[in-house]
């Protein structure tokens, strides 16, 4: 097929691949700087980026604020050319301050899920700073565009469909996981782009859809790309690459993973999450509580007292490769990882078949 160009509002065009915000520490600056050098566009996660500092534990606001704009740096100076975005989830309690640093960092693009991000607008303006919501229906993306058209006379400068499918936290219900099979992406893609088509005529001006969620190989690209998507957006498939940030053993758990291992868990968060079954979460199952004292509230959507562990301490320690004290998130073809990879001959391969789907 003929690939498509990315074209998201004054960036130079990219190749449809967006690599997804993957946190807590797995997409940073050198996954995001590897991305963009290979033509698409690196994104590094704005969820509690500052746990590595030594002032995480005494003031993890301005720990995050810290690490946001040091690794937008160093992704900028190992890609001077290349497309970084950040992803920031609106369900965190840092949400606003996290979306102003980057913006002050002059950031491509700043991705934004795991709730409706209304007030996206408000926080880029006057910047060079392009906005992306990510979405998991039309309605949600018809939503966002009403609001952003009424309230700030703004369209997304692209949008992202994540299926039920994607890895980390999801925008389905556990009923509605049950069924994915009802909820193909081709299918949300296409029903995303009807539903901000009257935005698009009113503006005239194009909304570049990017689909996400299962997107393992060229092939799986080349059926969303057929039905209108822009770009696919993959996080599993670059886990286990040696340009990843996260440690060693939480790749393996990539490598080793068969298909009967992921499971689907209710996260502190508040919504479904897709993860590799270990002894922690068996341990969560069964209804073991992790002890925990909670330092920062970092999530809107937490309640500390009934919340059977802490989801960052649990995360953190994963991304350091302590998986005894928490679990990776991934994607539900975490089974097909089967090798470390460079980033690059990830791009090559996908690209090639897209090509020749
Ligand atoms: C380890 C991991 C962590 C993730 N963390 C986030 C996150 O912090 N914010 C977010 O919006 N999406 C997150 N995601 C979702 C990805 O950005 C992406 O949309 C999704 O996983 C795509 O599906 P795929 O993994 O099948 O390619 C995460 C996914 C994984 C695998």
């Amino acid at each position: 097929m003929k690939i498509p160009e990315l074209k998201i509002r004054g960036l130079k065009p990219c190749l449809p691949i967006v690599q997804g915000g993957m946190g807590v520490g797995v997409s940073m600056w050198k996954l995001a700087s590897a991305v963009a050098n290979n033509g698409g566009v690196g994104v590094i996660s704005g969820v509690e980026p500052g746990f590595s500092l030594s002032g995480y534990l005494r003031n993890k606001k301005e720990a995050n604020k810290e690490a946001l704009a040091y690794n937008i740096n160093k992704a900028r100076q190992a890609s001077p050319s290349g497309v970084i975005g950040v992803n920031i989830m609106t369900a965190l309690n840092d949400f606003e301050e996290m979306v102003q640093t980057a913006v002050r960092e002059k950031i491509d693009i700043v991705f934004s899920g795991a709730g409706l991000p209304l007030k996206l607008p408000d926080l880029v303006r006057d910047s060079i700073t392009r906005i992306a919501p990510i979405v998991s229906s039309a309605k949600a993306a018809s939503v966002i565009c009403k609001h952003w058209d009424r309230k700030y006379s703004y369209l997304p400068d692209a949008i992202v469909v994540e299926g039920p499918r994607a890895g980390g936290h999801l925008g389905f219900t556990l009923e509605q996981l049950r069924n994915i099979a009802e909820y193909p992406l081709t299918r949300l893609v296409e029903e995303v782009i009807l539903a901000i088509k009257p935005f698009e005529d009113k503006y005239r001006r194009n909304i570049p859809v990017i689909a996400g969620g299962g997107i393992y190989d060229g092939n799986d690209a080349a059926e969303v790309l057929a039905k209108g998507a822009s770009a696919v957006q993959m996080a599993t498939r670059f886990v286990a690459t040696y340009e990843c940030d996260v440690d060693q053993k939480f790749k393996d758990q990539y490598i080793n993973a068969q298909k009967e291992d992921v499971v689907i868990i209710k996260s502190p968060v508040g919504l479904p999450g897709r993860a590799i079954r270990n002894a922690y979460l068996k341990d969560v199952e069964a209804g073991i509580k992790k002890p925990f004292k909670c330092l920062s509230n970092c999530l809107k959507t937490c309640n500390p007292a009934q919340s059977p562990y802490c989801i960052a301490e649990a995360l953190i320690n994963a991304q350091q490769g302590n998986l005894l004290n928490g679990f990776a998130f991934a994607g539900d073809n975490v089974y097909r990882v089967n090798k470390m990879s460079y980033v690059k001959d990830i791009i090559t391969e996908v690209m090639e078949q897209i090509r020749k789907a």
